[in-house]
């Protein structure tokens, strides 16, 4: 065998997806970040010289098509078997559980929650059930492995869920940016019996689209329909990241601020417990993250 180091490859570098519009043209192409829950712990695809796998989505159907090659193979000779990529990665490309003949969604019929402007560019946030959505929600599954650590697929079906598709329109093209799905579960409360506490499970945006305030668009429409939904008592977030952690903080404490919480008298040391409880439940947000985004005031308030 040759330098071995070219039979050796991170599967995160190998893997490019490759976004197209319904004409065909590219529209964005980026790696994954993780790929440890499609091929192990160490993301290393072994036996073949100059890999490369790309997988293909057309927007907005986001059909994928999967296409590896490579310059070379190992021999069976070798005693090394060559990673099964199109096998293992196919297992993941869609879900199963979804009947293949559906037929494919027009996202132009999907609920807009929101649309804004960005740089001249335009912007929707559409909002539905992923049942509603199968036909799209099968192939999108494979991001969260993608791009949430300890991120795993969602059961479609249930009704439970419900998901924002983040999309830029190009042209009169749907073009898929992130997107962002929401587990509704029952919270009692001796007011009601329908009360809910929303959990924010999975939240991507797409890399090449980071860093351009697209995550706290996202966030900040969801958490209005929070608000306004008077059903919905408090909502959470589940296993949050460094950087999704970031983007809540600067979120929930700006919102804060704009209910004008931080300039009420009251608001100064020793926080009085009928103070808090008072003023969380309008935000709607958990004591934890409430007393996170009043001590994050505190602090700028004593600087
Ligand atoms: N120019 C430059 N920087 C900007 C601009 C701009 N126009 N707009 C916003 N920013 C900055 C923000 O100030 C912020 O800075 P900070 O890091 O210092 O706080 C940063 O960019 C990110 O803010 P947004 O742009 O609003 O957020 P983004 O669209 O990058 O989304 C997210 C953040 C969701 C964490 C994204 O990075 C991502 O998808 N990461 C990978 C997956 C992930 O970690 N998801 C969360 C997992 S936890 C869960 O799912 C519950």
């Amino acid at each position: 065998m040759s330098n071995i180091d070219e039979w050796v490859h991170n599967a995160n570098e190998c893997i490019s997806i490759v976004q197209k519009n319904e004409k065909g043209d590219v529209d964005c192409e980026f790696h994954p970040t993780f790929t440890y829950s499609i091929f192990g712990d160490s993301e290393v695809l072994y036996g073949y010289k100059n890999l490369n796998i790309e997988i293909q989505y057309i927007s907005p159907s986001m059909k994928p098509q999967l296409k590896v090659t490579c310059s070379d193979r190992l021999a069976p000779e070798s005693g090394v078997e060559p990673t099964n990529v199109d096998k293992t990665l196919s297992k993941y490309l869609r879900d199963d559980r979804v009947p293949e003949s559906l037929e494919p969604v027009d996202v132009r019929n999907i609920p807009v929650a929101e649309t804004y402007s960005f740089d001249e560019r335009k912007f929707c946030i559409l909002k539905s059930k992923p049942s509603d959505l199968a036909a799209i929600m099968q192939y999108l599954q494979i991001f969260s492995l993608f791009f949430i650590e300890g991120g795993s697929f969602i059961d479609i079906f249930d009704p439970k869920w419900t998901i924002y598709l983040l999309y830029e329109i190009k042209e009169e093209q749907y073009c898929l940016r992130g997107y962002c799905t929401v587990y509704h579960y029952y919270k009692w409360d001796k007011t009601r019996t329908d009360g809910e506490r929303p959990r924010i499970s999975q939240f991507v945006i797409f890399p090449p689209f980071q860093r351009e305030g697209h995550g706290s668009r996202l966030y900040n429409t969801i958490v209005n329909i929070f608000l306004e939904d008077p059903k919905i008592l408090e909502f959470a977030v589940e296993d949050s990241s460094e950087a999704f952690d970031d983007l809540r903080d600067r979120c929930d404490f700006q919102r804060l601020k704009s209910m004008n919480i931080f300039t009420s008298p009251e608001f100064r040391l020793p926080l009085s417990k009928e103070w808090l409880h008072s003023q969380r439940s309008a935000t709607k947000l958990p004591p934890r993250q409430f007393l996170r985004c009043c001590e994050i005031a505190l602090t700028m308030k004593m600087k």
